[in-house]
């Protein structure tokens, strides 16, 4: 499956829809992430109001907290009416499509679709199908992409390390099911970083044809060694076979990120986890609360990096 979507950037390179990071200029994304982190310094009063009339309509059919409240304060913050679409409740229950519940939301004047749909060809379908009327912002699909938390998830890094080429960057966890892997390794990879260790279990991790090039670890003691930025992952039960998930308790023995564990990475060594992470399972509460983490910076970036992407993709609407 390839997983760039050409359609999301116009012809004169700039963002339309925001669907994969695969693919993505160098200097698009260098572009997103500066422009974050000027928004991130300003005062909420002090923000442009650059989606003063714009309508934005949150499509989440998968639970979430920090990526569906962040886009909506991202929007509201520059000015845009917000609508949180409620899916549980909505037509779709009565068989209408998703397609069909998009051309309702876009005969009424929407701008910008937020979309995350257990599907991994959800998003796409619905950017394909708006073309270049409205706006589509992948907020995750299934195990496919994650593209608005790859950039705060480089963006924390950046603003920690200042670099990527010569940082050991550890990802541990179950990235087989992880958009969030799959999308931040395409961004880190693609803002030159270097040195990228993939650690779990056998089971969760991922299969050759992906992620090409990168080593495979199923000792996190041994990758962790000397590494500048590790990143948790969730164990995702709810995409797993049978048979995958690993017993908690054994899970944490092995590949938990423990204060014993990052003796051996570098000692400013600093912890990621895109959240919700599970306590003394994939992540030890003085870890997650310590002062290595920056787990809640990576948030705060969130909000940040949403304001950005809507920015972006308005400017090319209005041309
Ligand atoms: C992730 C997601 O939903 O993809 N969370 C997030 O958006 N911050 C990761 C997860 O669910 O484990």
């Amino acid at each position: 499956m390839s997983s760039d979507d050409p359609n999301q950037i116009t012809a004169e390179g700039s963002l339309r829809h925001l669907l994969s990071i695969e693919g993505m200029p160098r200097q698009l994304i260098v572009a997103l992430l500066d422009r974050a982190d000027q928004l991130r310094q300003m005062r909420n009063d002090e923000l442009p109001r650059s989606l003063r009339g714009r309508a934005v309509m949150n499509l989440f059919f998968e639970p979430s907290t920090r990526t569906r409240v962040s886009f909506e304060l991202a929007a509201k913050r520059l000015g845009a009416e917000v609508v949180g679409f409620d899916v549980a409740r909505s037509s779709t229950t009565k068989g209408e499509t998703i397609l069909d519940t998009v051309s309702t939301l876009s005969a009424m004047g929407s701008d910008i679709y937020v979309v995350r749909h257990s599907d991994a060809s959800a998003v796409r379908a619905i950017a394909d199908h708006v073309g270049n009327r409205q706006s589509v912002l992948n907020a995750g699909d299934g195990c496919r992409a994650h593209p608005t938390q790859a950039l705060l998830d480089v963006l924390t890094i950046r603003q920690r390390k200042h670099r990527f080429a010569d940082l050991r960057i550890v990802v541990v966890g179950d990235i087989r099911h992880s958009r969030v892997a799959r999308s931040t390794v395409a961004a880190l990879r693609i803002l030159g970083a270097d040195d990228l260790h993939l650690v779990g279990p056998k089971g969760l991790l991922p299969s050759a044809e992906d992620f090409v090039g990168l080593q495979r670890w199923t000792s996190l003691d041994e990758a962790i060694a000397e590494a500048d930025v590790v990143i948790g992952l969730r164990l995702q039960k709810e995409r797993m076979t049978e048979g995958l998930v690993p017993d908690a308790d054994a899970y944490f023995q092995q590949y938990g990120l423990s204060k014993a564990r990052l003796k051996t990475a570098k000692p400013d060594c600093i912890v990621m986890h895109p959240g919700p992470f599970n306590r003394e399972i994939e992540i030890a509460s003085d870890v997650a609360d310590g002062a290595q983490s920056v787990i809640w910076n990576q948030v705060s970036n969130g909000v940040a990096v949403r304001m950005a992407v809507l920015e972006a993709v308005m400017r090319t609407r209005d041309g």
